[in-house]
Formats: C-alpha cells, structure tokens, sequence
C-alpha cells in the first residue's frame, strides 16, 4: 500500500526557506520521517512536491488507490480551487499540514479553502506536524 505525500508550491526549498517560521528540516527528512512512521504497517510513500496546482492537481487524480494522503498545500490553501475539487473526489481520507501556525500570522493565512475537506488539520509543529498526520492516517485507515 501506498501514502501520498503532497506539498505544494514552495515546499521544495524547506531547510533554506525562512528557516525561522518553516524550521530547518528538508522535504527529504520529512519524506524519510513519513516512511519511518508508517513502514511498520508495510506503507510506502509516493511523494510530490509541485509549485504549479496543475502538477498536484494530476497527482490527486493519479493515486485513487493510495491509502490516504497528507497534504501541505502551501499557499494555495488561500485559493487552490482546483487542488479543492481535486481533493473532494479523492476517495481516501487524507489530513492537511501546515508547518506554521497560520493563525499567528497574516490574515490572508487564517483560511484554508481545502480544511473544511480534510480528515483533521495539523497546524504549527513544524515538520513533526506530518509525523503527527502520518499517525493519523495509521488510526483512520483500518488494518
Ligand atoms: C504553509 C503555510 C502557508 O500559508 C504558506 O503559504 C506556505 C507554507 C506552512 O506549511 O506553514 O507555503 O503551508
């Protein structure tokens, strides 16, 4: 069985992207973490990191036969319409992450068009936070 693990725009710089809000973890040691916590239930991880919506978009459409997605969708929770739509036909529950706390910040941060979707949000644990979404999914998808 397969997990996705989606990141949007942006998200492919982490360690060197404001490391003061987004910490200095890699999309590498976030995949590596992912994998780690749900290798015992015998999950891999399929991971994309896009900065175009079209790119995630596809990959959602592509994986109906992944057991359940973590989604960061970067900025494109302000508007990602598409992502959004995407994600409503996404068969399996999935679990959106945000590395900061969006609510600390700009306003334009404090909604997420795809969080009324989601299975449960992890918001401003950093790169924990998709540890935390991994062991989400290991409880909402039966053995
Ligand atoms: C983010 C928060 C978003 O508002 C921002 O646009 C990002 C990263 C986070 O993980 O904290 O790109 O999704």
């Amino acid at each position: 069985s397969r997990l996705l693990l989606l990141n949007g725009p942006n998200l492919g710089i982490l360690g060197r992207r404001e490391p003061e809000i987004y910490g200095t973890d890699t999309l590498a040691d976030i995949e590596k973490a992912v994998a780690e916590e749900v290798a015992d239930r015998g999950w891999t991880v399929s991971s994309v990191q896009d900065d175009s919506e079209g790119t995630l978009v596809r990959a959602v459409n592509d994986h109906p036969d992944t057991v359940g997605a973590i989604v960061n969708p970067g900025a494109l929770m302000i508007a990602g319409w598409s992502l959004r739509d995407a994600l409503a036909a996404y068969p399996r529950p999935w679990i959106e992450v945000h590395l900061s706390n969006v609510w600390a910040r700009e306003s334009f941060r404090h909604e997420s068009v795809i969080a009324p979707l989601a299975g449960g949000v992890v918001v401003g644990l950093g790169a924990y936070g998709y540890r935390l979404a991994a062991k989400a999914l290991l409880h909402l998808v039966p053995e």
